[in-house]
C-alpha cells in the first residue's frame, strides 16, 4: 500500500510518501495545518495535543478516546476518524464542551484549552463518569499552569454523559471497522499491520529489523526526543487475538495490545490490586494507547505494571514461527530493558492467576504527584 486514509474532522485525507516515524502532531500542525492542536512536551506529560479518536474499545464497543496526538505515529491512523479542536465547533456554534468552558471561565492563557476541550469532549460521550475521581481521571492527562483546575472541574461536571446530538455523535453510532491494512511504505521505510499473531511471526522473522510497536506511548519518544529514526515497525495493534480479556480454567488471560484502560475498567471487579495501580499509571490519554504487553516488553525498571503482576504470579505467553511457549514473569526480566524475548518472538498474552480463597494484595505507588509521576 502507497498510500494512507484517515478521516480529520469529517473531512478525508490522503497521505502518500510519508516517513512512517512521522507523528500524527507533525503531520497535523505541518501538513495540514491544524494548528489549534498544541506541542507542549511532545512526550505524552502536558496534554496540548489532545485529539479525539472514535475506536471500538477491546469488547466490541464503540466509544471516544482522547490521545496524545505527539505520540501516536501517522500509520497507526489509517482507516480512522478523529477530530482535532477545529472539528469540534466554531466561535459562532460552540460545541457544549467549548460553551461549558467558556462559561465556567475555565481558560486564561489558552495554551491548554484545545487540549483540555478534547478531553472534556470524551468525558461528553462516557457514560461511566459516576464519581469524581473519574472526572479527576479523565483530566489527568491535562497540564493548564494558570486558570487552575476548580473552573476546569466544574466544566467536567457539566458535561459529563450528556452525549448531545449531532455530528460527533453520528460517527460513533455509525462507526465501522477500519478496512484492513497489511502494509505501509513511505520514504524507504515500513510499517508492517498484520492482522493475525501467524502473519505477524512469519513478518518478524523475515524482518528482523522491525520494531515491535502497540501503542507506541514509549516507543515514540525514542523519536520525538532521541531523534532515531526506523526502518520498519511491525504494529500488533489490529491483531484481534491480541485484544481483550478471558478467564477460563482459573486463569485470567489478558491480549498483550489490550489498551490499559479496558483492562482497568476490567479490572475494577475482577482483579483490584491491579485496577489500583492502572488508576495511577498515567494520564488516561496515555492508557488509552499503552498496553500492557508494552509496559513488560519494555522491561524498564520504572514500569509500573512488573511489580504488581509479578506479586500476582503472572506468566507471559510468546509465539513465534517455531509454537507458543509460557514465561513466567519472574524468568522473563533479565536486566536493564533486557527480557527473555528471542528475535523473532511476540509477547501475545499476560496470563494471571485467579486468587483463590481470601488473598489481600495492594499496590503502593512512590511518587510526588499522584498521575503521570515515575
Ligand atoms: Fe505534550 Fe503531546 S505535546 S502531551
Ligand atoms: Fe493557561 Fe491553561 S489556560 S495553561
Amino acid at each position: 500500500m502507497d498510500r494512507l486514509r484517515i478521516w480529520v474532522n469529517d473531512a478525508p485525507y490522503e497521505v502518500l510518501d510519508l516517513d512512517p516515524n512521522t507523528t500524527l502532531l507533525e503531520w497535523l500542525r505541518r501538513e495540514r495545518r491544524l494548528t489549534g492542536t498544541k506541542e507542549g512536551c511532545a512526550e505524552g506529560d502536558c496534554g496540548a495535543c489532545t485529539v479525539l479518536l472514535a475506536d471500538r474499545d477491546s469488547f466490541g464497543r464503540t466509544s471516544y478516546r482522547a490521545v496524545n496526538a505527539c505520540l501516536v505515529l501517522l500509520p497507526m491512523m489509517q482507516g480512522r476518524r478523529l477530530y482535532t479542536v477545529e472539528g469540534l465547533g466554531t466561535t459562532e456554534a460552540p460545541h457544549p464542551v467549548q460553551r461549558a468552558l467558556a462559561e465556567a471561565l475555565g481558560s486564561q492563557c489558552g495554551y491548554c484549552t484545545p487540549g483540555v476541550v478534547m478531553s472534556l469532549a470524551e468525558a461528553c460521550y462516557r457514560s461511566d463518569l459516576d464519581a469524581d475521581w473519574k472526572l479527576d481521571d479523565q483530566l489527568s492527562g491535562n497540564l493548564c499552569r494558570c486558570t487552575g483546575y476548580r473552573p476546569i472541574r466544574a466544566a467536567a461536571r457539566r458535561v459529563a454523559g450528556t452525549r448531545p446530538p449531532g455530528p460527533h455523535l453520528d460517527t460513533l453510532e455509525t462507526l465501522s471497522e477500519a478496512p484492513p491494512a497489511p502494509v505501509y511504505a513511505g520514504r524507504d521505510r515500513t510499517f508492517f499491520m498484520p492482522a493475525t499473531v501467524e502473519e505477524a511471526v512469519d513478518l518478524l522473522a523475515a524482518h528482523p529489523e522491525a520494531r515491535v510497536v502497540a501503542g507506541g506511548t514509549d516507543l515514540s519518544l525514542e523519536i520525538t526526543k532521541a531523534h532515531r529514526r526506523f526502518p520498519a515497525f511491525l504494529s500488533v495493534e489490529g491483531i484481534a487475538e491480541l485484544k481483550g480479556i478471558e478467564t477460563e480454567g482459573g486463569v485470567h488471560r489478558i491480549g498483550a495490545a489490550t489498551p490499559l484502560t479496558d483492562v482497568e475498567a476490567w479490572a475494577q471487579d475482577a482483579l483490584p490490586p491491579l485496577a489500583r495501580m492502572l488508576r495511577f499509571f498515567g494520564s488516561r490519554q496515555i492508557k488509552h494507547r499503552a498496553t500492557l504487553g508494552g509496559n513488560l516488553c519494555n522491561a524498564s525498571p520504572i514500569g509500573d505494571t512488573p511489580p504488581v503482576l509479578l506479586s500476582l504470579g503472572a506468566s507471559v505467553e510468546i509465539a513465534s514461527t517455531s509454537g507458543r511457549r509460557l514465561c513466567p514473569l519472574d524468568a522473563f526480566f533479565t536486566g536493564y530493558r533486557k527480557t527473555r524475548l528471542e528475535p523473532g518472538e511476540l509477547v501475545t498474552s499476560v496470563h494471571v492467576p485467579v486468587p483463590k480463597g481470601e488473598v489481600r494484595a495492594g499496590g503502593y505507588k512512590v511518587c510526588k504527584r499522584r498521575e503521570m509521576d515515575i
